[in-house]
């Protein structure tokens, strides 16, 4: 059935739905994706009608540029349904205005804010059954730009596609992560694409990152590039650090994402009267604050990740393990978190935005 609706977003409707083979319960991040998707294609110097159609795979031409020079963005985003049925979003105008920011450093044209969320809210109502109610229980919101012009020179694509994929989410990280502070690896560099959510800064984690799993390590908390002196990001999650009752976290810049979670957490922090420094944070301070206890806690935070405490950490071949506070700052800033998120409790800063 095709509906061609005021807001221009032709729609398309899945005849059958796999939702039924899906076990809710025990779903693994990113492998289970909803009966549509959002398809928008940039063409002649505009982007064209935007499209809902049946979750498909789609035809790429092999030369299209985003299989040859990495011309790609994405975001990560989340839906949350309460009790009573109504679904929520988690400051998407952050998102909304990231992904255009990765886009300009990657030489991508802007995407346009009524169709991402027009689309982005049809899309959601129309597979609103696959958000499960239930702290825990979201809907993965991946939207994402590639080059896809068939021409491999090295230069700007003439045409992109902007697609929206959802996919059921329960937690990212199961357990604490045991983590490793690069010493060789860096991430991003001054003047670089750091704080752009470009495909290529994912997949350039991923040999290091696989060496760390060898030794045991789940994530790299990435270092400065030039010295390795500073901590910066987990590369799916900024990192806090707790020195007795302070947070520390690294200020935004160049290289380091510029976190939803993160700067939520940095603002619960103000309200609940917990010293927050956003400053730069040595290894060094690091090591020592763990040797003389004072270090507390190590936690990232992400929208996939939401906040994930960190167990261990290893540097020049020493471990340092961390103990798993019962009354943590980790375990507070979730729940207050989860609970905006999922309209449990009052939203000061209104940061909930219902579908
Ligand atoms: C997110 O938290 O949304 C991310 O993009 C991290 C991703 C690597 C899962």
């Amino acid at each position: 059935m095709i509906e061609t609706n005021p807001n221009e977003i032709v729609i398309v409707k899945s005849e059958t739905s796999k939702i039924g083979s899906v076990d809710f319960d025990n779903l693994i991040f990113g492998r289970v994706f909803t009966d549509h998707m959002f398809v928008c294609d940039y063409e002649d110097g505009k982007w064209q009608t935007p499209q809902i159609m049946p979750y498909q795979a789609m035809t790429i031409e092999p030369s299209a540029r985003v299989f040859h020079y990495g011309q790609a963005v994405f975001e990560g985003m989340k839906a949350y349904k309460d009790d009573d049925g109504r679904i929520f979003l988690f400051r998407p105008d952050q998102n909304f205005n990231r992904i255009n920011k990765s886009a300009a450093r990657l030489a991508i044209p802007e995407f346009r804010k009524d169709f991402f969320f027009e689309g982005l809210e049809k899309l959601l109502k129309l597979d609103s059954d696959w958000i499960k109610p239930g702290v825990g229980n979201s809907m993965y919101i991946r939207p994402f730009v590639i080059a896809t012009e068939p021409a491999i020179s090295a230069s700007p694509a003439m045409s992109y596609r902007f697609m929206i994929i959802l996919s059921p989410a329960k937690a990212y990280y199961n357990e604490p992560v045991r983590v490793l502070f690069a010493e060789k690896y860096s991430r991003s560099a001054d003047g670089g694409v750091g704080f752009a959510k470009a495909a290529g800064n994912y997949a350039a984690q991923f040999y290091p990152t696989s060496l760390a799993q060898k030794k045991g390590f789940q994530q790299i908390i990435w270092t400065d590039a030039n010295t390795h002196e500073y901590l910066e990001e987990a590369g799916t999650m900024n990192i806090f650090f707790r020195v007795n009752d302070t947070l520390i976290t690294a200020p935004n810049n160049d290289r380091i994402l510029d976190g939803v979670t993160r700067k939520s957490v940095i603002s619960l922090a103000k309200d609940l009267g917990i010293e927050c420094e956003v400053r730069r944070v040595s290894v060094k301070e690091i090591k020592a604050a763990a040797i003389d206890g004072s270090l507390k806690e190590i936690f990232g935070a992400g929208t996939a990740a939401v906040i994930s405490p960190v167990s261990a950490f290893e540097h020049a071949e020493e471990v340092y393990e961390l103990e798993q506070l019962d009354n943590s700052y980790a375990s507070l800033f979730k729940e207050k978190l989860m609970n905006i998120q999922h309209n449990i409790s009052e939203d000061p800063h209104g940061w909930r935005y219902e579908v």
